[in-house]
């Protein structure tokens, strides 16, 4: 079920006896790492409470789409976009009927127009209303569509009938559900990544700092999340928004993204270091900010500590992967890096050239390990991103073999 794992999951919940089971469902998903939204009919809330499917699914359940107060939450266009996968289990012979001809006549059914997620249903009803031919036919008119249809299974119904009807069992529709997602390359690991430059403070109102913009950090905590990974961001002072679903503790100092990455190392698979993180930082901080004098003026500066090399000497090391910033000497420098900070890879990122580097939206980097060098030719960092974490994570694929 680690498919599941950070995927966001809209269960819609129609009338029927077997919405008692949807409850069991939705402890499913939750359990496999999902995070979940109930969207709950008239025809489901007389089957079962929205105060249990909310305290399951730990989010308030959806109920009304000319809902103000729920608008003003979550409106119904962003829940339909928000959702990775749309499950309506129980799914009534009504609520097929309604989605076979296209209707919008309340929350599920619009949500359903307007998402551009995979939509699956878990059919549940009487044999005889199952067998009929409008039910048939509005079935196939979904499955056309591309609409899954899970179920429904054979067997005793609660009204006394045996046949076809049933709503497959939580454990079956929790596997369908995952079986929609490819397993992601880093299903189930958990990575940190720094980001952005640190700023290192002179007096209250100047600091020593650098041109990241954060833009590489962030892609690569988007593609490693895109990848099934549970991602925490270390993050220097940057302009850019929390990507979603990531762990983002915003940081100033060299010293604190030392502290916060430390942190994390419990409960770590994978460190990237993508930060631009100053080597120095002044001596001593004035209290007060410094006054104009003299024509010239000094700032005793110390070390910093270096963080990848802290994390890679770690008792509890992660795989870890550095960056080498270098405007010559590219591969010696990078490889040097390599050796004296002790990592698994080191990606080499030449930050002379123009349109790429420092602040760019593009990049093109060269990933090195011990045995090699595998060039990464100039793209979106976001197209990079999704490269690198590939790369890394069959390195530390082999690595762990
Ligand atoms: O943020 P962007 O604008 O998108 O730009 C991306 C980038 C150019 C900042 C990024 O691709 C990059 O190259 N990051 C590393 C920048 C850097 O400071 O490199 P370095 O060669 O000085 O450091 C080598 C490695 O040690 C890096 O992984 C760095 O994070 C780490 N380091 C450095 C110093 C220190 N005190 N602690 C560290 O952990």
């Amino acid at each position: 079920m680690e498919q599941l794992s950070n995927k966001r999951i809209l269960l819609g919940i129609t009338g029927g006896i077997a919405a008692y089971k949807s409850a069991e469902l939705c402890r499913q998903f939750k359990t496999a790492g999902a995070e979940v939204r109930v969207v709950l009919t008239p025809g489901g809330a007389e089957f079962i409470t929205p105060l249990t499917l909310q305290a399951l699914s730990g989010n308030p359940v959806h109920q009304q789409l000319l809902d103000p107060a729920a608008e003003a939450g979550m409106g119904h266009i962003e829940l339909a976009k928000w959702a990775d996968l749309v499950v309506i289990a129980p799914a009534s012979a009504d609520m097929i009927a309604r989605l076979a001809v296209g209707m919008g006549n309340d929350l599920l059914s619009t949500l359903c127009l307007a998402t551009e997620a995979p939509i699956a249903l878990a059919p549940a009803m009487n044999q005889a209303m199952w067998r009929d031919a409008r039910t048939q036919a509005n079935v196939a008119r979904l499955a056309e569509l591309g609409m899954k249809i899970w179920g429904p299974g054979v067997g005793d119904q609660a009204c006394g009938d045996s046949g076809p009807g049933r709503m497959l069992e939580p454990e079956q529709l929790a596997a369908e559900a995952a079986a929609c997602f490819a397993p992601g390359l880093l299903a189930g690991k958990r990575i940190t990544i720094t980001a952005g430059p640190t700023r290192e403070a002179i007096d209250p109102v100047r600091y020593i700092s650098n041109h990241s913009s954060g833009k590489m950090g962030y892609a690569l905590a988007e593609a490693a999340r895109e990848a099934g990974a549970e991602v925490t961001l270390v993050s220097g002072p940057v302009s850019l928004p929390a990507p979603a679903r990531v762990n983002r503790i915003a940081v100033n100092s060299a010293e604190e993204m030392l502290a916060a990455s430390l942190a994390t190392l419990d409960e770590c698979d994978i460190f990237v270091a993508a930060a631009a993180v100053a080597d120095y930082r002044p001596a001593e901080v004035a209290e007060q900010k410094i006054k104009k004098r003299d024509e010239q003026m000094q700032i005793a500066l110390v070390k910093n500590p270096d963080i990848i090399s802290t994390v890679a000497g770690h008792a509890r090391r992660p795989f870890c992967v550095g960056f080498a910033a270098e405007t010559e000497k590219l591969i010696e420098h990078a490889r040097g890096k390599l050796e004296r900070k002790q990592l698994d890879l080191v990606v080499a990122n030449d930050v002379s050239q123009p349109g790429i580097g420092f602040n760019s939206d593009d990049n093109a980097v060269t990933l090195i390990d011990k045995a090699g060098e595998t060039r990464l030719a100039q793209a979106s960092k976001t197209q990079l991103a999704r490269e690198l974490v590939a790369l890394i994570a069959r390195h530390y694929e082999n690595q762990a073999t």
